[in-house]
């Protein structure tokens, strides 16, 4: 911040409280802007000295950074060829003395000086200065890294998220790629990295200043996984025409080219790349077109086949996940078309792809995601019925059948959240278990992937999930008395051998000592006995049921962390937007 005109630094490795403690144990008082950054650290270890903002030998410039400079080895040996010493072993420290050059090469102009900077580096970034010689302002520059500015009456914001200041404001400004932008607390102005004057996006946010807050929830992901049934009602809204056929406004990729698609194939990351499990089985079951889902980092080096006949679809909640991004423009570049599942508004992957579906599902805060989950499920299953419409695979009536049962699953998802308190005192109840395995068929199975993900990232207890089927080739060897194991059981309704072979699994791991806690449907009391612990959820069609089955395993998930005392919305080592590769 600036304090009377000086530009003072404070700065702590680990949880905000640690700068909170900090600031408060030397307070000053800010002339009116200020920078800050949660970084997760790509270069050196999280330390006080390696965290943001970097400043140059002088003090006269700061900076944070979120991204990574790749030619950053580089720079530094010029810089410190020509004297310069360092105090980080970041990547980020270069930019704060490139900055101090360049602001003596250009009279103190911070927005000149930030310009030939970021013409010098290569990568990901989002930068956000502030010197001393220009105290009125604050400067951020982005590439392949988010940057929105928020507006506001006397006073202006820049962050990587709209969800950071719509307290604040609902206005907001999406920057381009490579550009450049000046606030002050009234005026903005945007130019490229070589000065020509350029412009924003201007929108407005719709999400609810109160959805950035915790609303009486003990965590910002308790209250998200109880607002999945409006969730998921906000992405299934008004997606009928009159005449009651499915429609997707956002969707404007030629209905020709939607027909002659002969492949999809689903990229995404963690959760997300879970729900693209989900909706394969639903996309291939309605459309009859085979489905791939891949991990997006491992998508574009293995030389998929891709041509203008795919369609790729990106699965993502925050739509910066750089390796998401870089499997859609490798995807673009064998010229196939891309859709976007999206639940952040204007953001790099809807940006950069053919068309997108947004799922309105309200910002997700905790790291861990849950709402997104289901609604990109939701939005997924939209996607297969309207392809399935289009290309006759479907009858209008089919289509509006399975649109209907999809629009009861809010009310069945609060049905098992009203049992939430039950399903969190069995959480806190094992709270000393160390190990826990999750099984599912089907759709199940990417259930059990997801309850593992959820147990391993807030609770860092070993978790996994196997398709029950693999148990015998292998995973059973894991089973030994008293090992808790979660079993997605699907419906009797659905397919009959299913839940049969499920019921065999369940009494194959009971004898040999597991602990077994079924999720099942009502009414079904096939599993009753060899379940040491059952988990209710509605009845459901069978390719609906992971909207109900996976919200047991998500509040499970939350009650374990916080038995354990961790921070369940930040847990360590995890950031929210995975923006580095
Ligand atoms: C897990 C989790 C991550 C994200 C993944 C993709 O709870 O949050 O696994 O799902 O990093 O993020 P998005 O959806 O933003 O692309």
């Amino acid at each position: 911040m600036l304090s009377d005109g000086k530009l003072q630094t404070e700065k702590r490795a680990g949880k905000l409280a640690n700068l909170r403690a900090a600031l408060q144990a030397n307070p000053r008082s800010a002339d009116g802007i200020g920078i800050g950054h949660t970084r997760w650290a790509t270069h050196g270890a999280p330390t006080d000295g390696n965290a943001h903002p970097h400043v140059d030998e002088m003090n006269r410039v700061a900076v944070v950074h979120n991204g990574i400079i790749e030619n950053f080895a580089q720079l530094r040996m010029e810089l410190e060829e020509r004297g310069c010493k360092f105090r980080s072993e970041t990547d980020t420290e270069v930019v704060a003395h490139m900055l101090s050059e360049q602001l003596t090469e250009h009279n103190g102009d911070l927005g000149a000086a930030m310009r030939p900077v970021c013409r010098r580096l290569e990568g990901a970034f989002t930068l956000v200065a502030i010197s001393e010689d220009d105290p009125g302002l604050v400067v951020a520059a982005r590439r392949n890294s988010p940057l929105v500015v928020g507006r506001g009456n006397g006073e202006n914001f820049l962050a990587s998220d709209v969800a950071a200041f719509i307290a604040h404001t609902r206005d907001a400004i999406e920057l381009g790629q490579d550009q450049v932008v000046t606030i002050t607390a009234d005026s903005h102005s945007i130019t490229d990295f070589d000065g020509n004057p350029s412009e924003g996006k201007e929108f407005r946010v719709m999400w609810d200043a109160a959805a950035a807050e915790k609303g009486g929830y003990p965590s910002f992901m308790e209250k998200e996984i109880h607002e999945q049934p409006a969730a998921i009602d906000q992405t299934l809204m008004g997606r009928l025409d009159t005449a009651g056929r499915l429609v997707l406004d956002e969707l404007n990729i030629d209905e020709s080219v939607l027909r002659s698609v002969d492949k999809i194939v689903v990229v995404a990351c963690g959760t997300a790349y879970h729900s693209g499990l989900v909706a394969k089985y639903a996309i291939e079951h309605w459309c009859r077109i085979p489905t791939e889902v891949e991990l997006a980092h491992e998508f574009r080096y293995r030389d998929p086949i891709v041509n203008e006949k795919t369609l790729v679809v990106s699965l993502s909640q925050s739509g910066e996940t750089m390796d998401t991004i870089m499997a859609v423009r490798h995807a673009r570049e064998q010229g196939a078309k891309t859709v976007a599942i999206c639940n952040t508004n204007g953001s790099t992957i809807p940006r950069e792809s053919d068309a997108v579906i947004y799922t309105h599902a309200g910002p997700e805060i905790a790291v861990a995601s849950t709402k997104a989950f289901l609604s990109q499920i939701a939005a997924a299953y939209l996607l297969g019925l309207y392809l399935a419409q289009l290309r006759g695979n479907k009858f209008a009536d089919e289509v509006a059948d399975i649109l209907a049962e999809l629009n009861t699953m809010g009310a069945k998802i609060q049905q098992v959240l009203d049992g939430a308190a039950e399903i969190k005192a069995f959480g806190t109840s094992m709270a000393d278990a160390t190990s826990v395995l999750f099984l599912g068929r089907h759709v199940g199975f990417p259930v059990a992937l997801e309850g593992a993900l959820k147990l391993k990232e807030i609770a860092y207890i070993h978790a996994e999930g196997f398709a029950a089927g693999e148990l015998k080739h292998g995973p059973i060897a894991l089973i030994e008395p008293g090992q808790p194991v979660f079993v997605v059981v699907p419906s009797r309704r659905g397919r009959d051998s299913l839940h049969a072979k499920i019921v065999s699994n369940i009494q194959e791991i009971r004898a040999r000592g597991a602990v077994t806690i079924c999720i099942a449907e009502e009414g079904d009391e096939a599993v009753t006995p060899y379940a040491d612990h059952v988990i209710r959820v509605p009845q459901s069609p069978t390719l609906l049921a992971p909207l109900l089955t996976t919200v047991p395993l998500q509040l499970f998930a939350c009650a374990m962390a916080e038995a354990k005392g961790y921070d369940v919305d930040q847990p360590r080592n995890l950031a929210k937007s995975v923006t580095v590769e």
